[in-house]
């Protein structure tokens, strides 16, 4: 069994490759257990919602990502949290801090909308799923001084900081996933987060539909699928039998997401 705790199913991609109900179809042929559809935006997350109710395997998080929040309207928040009260929502996200294009969201804007979502999260008693791209120092900085919110935990996705990082963020309870980038050639960074992280703190995903990992690298779109290439090269790099693996990935998604589940 493998589980996706993070990926995209809602956008057209997929129409290139049959459609979702194809990718769910070849998830489930590859012994994909779960995946959990996350919400980028408004639209997204209402759309992962509908997908969750259509498939018993589809779980889904509602949030707005930094680099969305130009389509932010006040009141949207209200909307999120009536999402997030659905059965199927296991997770409030993505949420938390981009600051790689200059074009981004105002950084005062991606903070305020950061912190509300983790009030939120706190509020409806659920994790948050965290994307933080260049903005380690602050994502911690704040994390630290909200840490209150934090008692419901959460997940760095894709988590691309430096290991010595990691250990900081691991201090505040959070979890860990790794996707395609893991299984990149010269990623011996995030080989190195993979290696030292307690198999307790770790989960797989996709991120789909980009970031495809090796060995089919470059093409597009990456499904659910393919998780299982990023667990099998996380069981080489740990040095450790994939089955075990597998287990432990599982055990660690219920007690992040499926606690009541
Ligand atoms: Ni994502």
């Amino acid at each position: 069994m493998f589980i996706d705790v993070h990926c995209h199913l809602t956008g057209e991609e997929f129409l290139s490759v049959g459609g979702v109900e194809e990718v769910l179809r070849r998830a489930r042929e590859n012994g994909v257990d779960r995946v959990i559809c996350s919400g980028f935006d408004l639209d997204s997350s209402k759309l992962a919602k509908a997908l969750s109710e259509k498939h018993e395997d589809v779980y889904f998080c509602a949030g707005f990502h930094p680099s969305e929040l130009k389509k932010y309207r006040e009141g949207d928040l209200d909307e999120i949290r009536f999402l997030c009260e659905h059965e199927k929502c296991v997770a409030l996200g993505e949420i938390g801090l981009d600051y790689h294009f200059d074009d981004n969201p105002p950084r005062e804007v991606q903070r305020e909308l950061f912190i509300r979502q983790l009030q939120l999260a706190d509020e409806l008693g659920l994790p948050v799923v965290l994307h933080s791209r260049d903005a380690a120092q602050e994502t911690l900085q704040i994390l630290k001084e909200y840490n209150g919110l934090l008692k419901h935990s959460g997940l760095m996705h894709c988590y691309s900081y430096s290991p010595e990082m990691m250990t900081d963020f691991s201090a505040l309870g959070l979890f860990f996933s790794f996707g395609g980038p893991s299984t990149f050639k010269n990623a011996n960074k995030v080989k190195e987060c993979v290696q030292r992280i307690p198999a307790r703190l770790l989960l797989s995903e996709t991120d789909c539909p980009y970031l495809t990992p090796v060995p089919y690298r470059g093409v597009f779109p990456n499904e659910p699928k393919n998780v299982k290439y990023v667990v099998e090269n996380m069981a080489v790099l740990r040095n450790e039998n994939v089955e075990e693996l597998k287990k432990q990935i599982i055990e660690n998604a219920k007690k992040l997401f499926f606690k009541l589940k």
